[in-house]
């Protein structure tokens, strides 16, 4: 049965690099059938509207979402991007948002000891809740008397399953990372549900860490490191971290996924890079092991399998963007995934 994708890359880097996870996609021999569908600036500011009803209907129906990166100079409004990638996140339930972190080639490495190179992890950021959800407000907004808040939310639901999607995922040990020393009430329930979900996984090992501990471990040995499970601003701040870890934003991919539902959205974790987009100097690695990692959510392992190795080999040989150390324009980077999946 073939699968439907849609394709949305949206804004800047994310035209350039979602074909080319694409033609990586149509080289592997996916069962797919593709439909793109324009969100963009360009139509935000000739509608003002981020995602129409029509289109809204096709993104829900689809098998999954190939996404790209949102974001415009031009829209500086937050109601842009808290109409596109948000709304899918919340509204399609993602609640889990998978941002692994594994080193293709040592000499992408930052780290100076050989020893501590062997990165491998994985980050499980709640993708739902915390300071996300866009609550609270201003008041006396525009006077110099003027009070803002953002409300941190955590449910009782929503932390709950993502540590215990978290303990589905990890080989070795769960790390799970909280501020709950200075944040005492989020953290609190954080603590209470990571016992309680701890202690039905006996099998695995765990630890907590304070993020900034946490920041600080990644730094100074990630091969430490096997599971991380945070709350979605830690994730988001952590899954930097570890993308410059292994080479930088433009090779890490992530999937954000509601495991109950089986549906997904498959972004880079870079942005839309406004300053090096549209010249074809943007990495595509990113995109395209997003579009491996749906690949085995939709069930294919094998041919996931397949594009990571080629994915690597393409690194190895230096077939890369120059971010990586390579000198291929963005769709000759694709091409050199592409070439090894045909061989
Ligand atoms: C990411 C991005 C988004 C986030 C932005 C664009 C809202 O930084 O996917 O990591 O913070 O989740
Ligand atoms: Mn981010």
């Amino acid at each position: 049965m073939t699968q439907k994708i849609a394709v949305v890359p949206c804004d800047g880097a994310g035209k350039e690099v979602v074909p080319e996870a694409v033609k990586v996609l149509k080289a592997a021999g996916a069962p797919f059938e593709y439909e793109s569908f324009q969100v963009d600036a360009d139509s935000y500011i000739k509608t003002g509207v981020a995602i129409t009803d029509e289109v809204w209907k096709e993104l829900q129906a689809a098998d999954s979402i190939l996404f790209g990166a949102v974001g415009d100079p031009r829209v500086p409004d937050p109601k842009y991007l808290a109409g596109v990638l948000l709304r899918l996140r919340f509204e399609l339930d993602l609640y889990v948002n998978l941002r692994p972190a594994r080193l293709y080639d040592e000499r992408l490495s930052p780290l100076r000891r050989e020893d501590r190179r062997k990165v491998d992890l994985l980050v499980v950021r709640e993708n739902t809740e915390g300071l996300y959800v866009g609550m609270g407000g201003r008041f006396k907004k525009g006077t110099e008397d003027e009070i803002a808040t953002q409300e941190d939310i955590n449910t009782y639901r929503g932390v709950t399953r993502i540590l215990e999607h978290a303990f589905g995922l990890a080989e070795r040990e769960v790390v799970m990372v909280d501020k709950s020393n200075a944040m005492t009430y989020a953290g609190g329930l954080w603590q209470e549900r990571w016992k309680a979900v701890a202690a039905r996984h006996a099998d695995i090992k765990t630890r907590h860490l304070f993020v900034d501990a946490a920041a600080m471990q990644l730094v100074k040995d990630p091969s430490q490191f096997d599971v991380i499970v945070t709350g979605n601003l830690f994730g988001d701040i952590l899954s930097d971290l570890t993308a410059e870890l292994i080479g930088g934003m433009g090779i890490a991919p992530s999937a954000n996924i509601n495991p109950t539902s089986g549906r997904g959205l498959f972004e880079p974790v870079h942005g839309t890079a406004p300053d090096i987009a549209g010249k074809g100097l943007v990495n595509p690695i990113g995109a395209i092991l997003s579009a491996g990692m749906m690949v085995e959510h939709l069930g294919h392992h094998e041919m996931a399998v397949a594009i990571e190795a080629a994915v690597e080999s393409a690194i190895r040989a230096g077939e890369c963007t120059r971010d990586l150390g390579g000198s291929l324009s963005t769709s000759e980077a694709g091409d050199a995934v592409v070439k090894r999946l045909k061989d």
